[in-house]
């Protein structure tokens, strides 16, 4: 074999057998670069007889050109084969579904809490709040509920664990809203306009009543604040919340011993079918309790009872959920299947709830 045919097959099988641009580049420095094998053979033309020259530089130029034609084919292959590697890699399929995420809904009650606060708001009622943890004093004796009463009772009242020896007075599980009254009046003096939803506590369980259940307490305090206005209040929340010009409202006697007079109140509704409808019928829906603050609970929070005077309610927020959204059984509230919530149109929604950081 000649010295060009070795030349020849070891440039192109380098070529055949390189495997990245950069083992390329090599070959090419080695045969064609300034000090390349194939360079320096140019240059010994020149010491060669015209005959020689002829056919060995002819030949040499081939040599040349064939290798410089390898090169390039083989470096173009290797672009296309990395290429088309990356368009395998990075393959994207945009016919595939979108991956769904996962949607919440606000909870009925969480949504009835944020509607009834706009409403009493719109009134000139700033939200208060108080411990769920409350202590004995401000759940019941600073509300006129004596220590006899039944409410206090241990089949009524989650009493918390006191270590024995321990004898501050008991706290409880707060059974009703009441106790941030008050707080507030203890707090804020009078006159006074507030509201505290939140969550409370009694030994309950049935299709109308829960453990845990929330209310929203009301209290308006001031030097002529009457009966009257308890009335025009309430009116105003019931056409407002349940979207109903026509309310009609029936205040029955009632007793609590923190208001004097006290009045529960019920609201007209008519039932077709499973379909509630307020404001007409023959039916009435106990919705709330409420009364004239007693001067006993204005003086124990600090407040003048010869100088102050003004009303209080208590309104079951779930019970308001039930009635608004049809909802026929309590314990769905707490049931962790949330496709109940989708069945009475409650819609996803990624807005954070007003009162979301109410729970303490
Ligand atoms: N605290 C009472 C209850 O839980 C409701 C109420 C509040 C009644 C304010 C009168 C005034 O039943």
């Amino acid at each position: 074999m000649s010295d060009l045919d070795q030349l020849r097959t070891k440039y192109l099988s380098g070529v055949a057998d390189a495997a990245d641009e950069a083992a390329l580049e090599e070959l090419r420095l080695a045969g064609l670069g300034k000090k390349g094998e194939i360079s320096l053979m140019m240059r010994e033309l020149g010491k060669m007889s015209p005959e020689e020259k002829q056919t060995f530089g002819k030949a040499l130029n081939e040599l040349k050109t064939e290798i410089d034609t390898a090169l390039r084919e083989k470096k173009q292959a290797l672009a296309d084969a990395a290429l088309e590697a990356r368009l395998q890699d990075e393959w994207l399929d945009v016919t595939l579904p979108g991956r769904p995420r996962r949607q919440g809904t606000i909870h009925p009650v969480s949504q009835v809490m944020d509607e009834v606060t706009a409403i009493f708001a719109d009134m000139g009622f700033s939200v208060a709040e108080g411990p769920q943890v409350e202590d004995d004093w401000h759940n019941f004796d600073a509300l006129n509920i004596a220590p006899e009463h039944p409410a206090r009772q241990e089949h009524d009242t989650f009493f918390m664990h006191r270590a024995e020896g321990d004898d501050r007075p008991p706290h409880v599980l707060r059974t009703h809203t009441s106790p941030v009254q008050i707080r507030a009046m203890q707090e804020q003096g009078a006159p006074i306009r507030v509201i505290a939803p939140g969550r409370v506590y009694r030994m309950d369980m049935d299709q109308t009543h829960a453990p845990m259940f929330h209310q929203i307490e009301g209290l308006a305090i001031g030097k002529d604040i009457s009966m009257a206005n308890l009335k025009w209040v309430l009116e105003e929340f019931c056409k407002a919340f349940f979207e109903v010009d026509n309310v009609e409202l029936r205040f029955r006697a009632s007793h609590f011993p923190f208001t004097e007079p006290s009045a529960e109140v019920d609201i007209r509704c008519s039932w077709e079918g499973k379909q509630l409808k307020i404001g007409e019928g023959n039916s009435w829906m106990e919705i709330l309790g409420s009364g004239m603050v007693h001067p006993k609970v204005l003086e124990a929070a600090g407040v003048d009872s010869t100088q102050y005077q003004g009303f209080a309610f208590g309104i079951g927020i779930d019970r308001l959920a039930m009635l608004k959204y049809g909802i026929p059984d309590l314990r769905a509230f707490f049931d962790s299947d949330l496709r109940w919530l989708k069945h009475y149109g409650f819609a996803p929604q990624d807005v954070p709830t007003v009162l979301g950081g109410l729970s303490r």
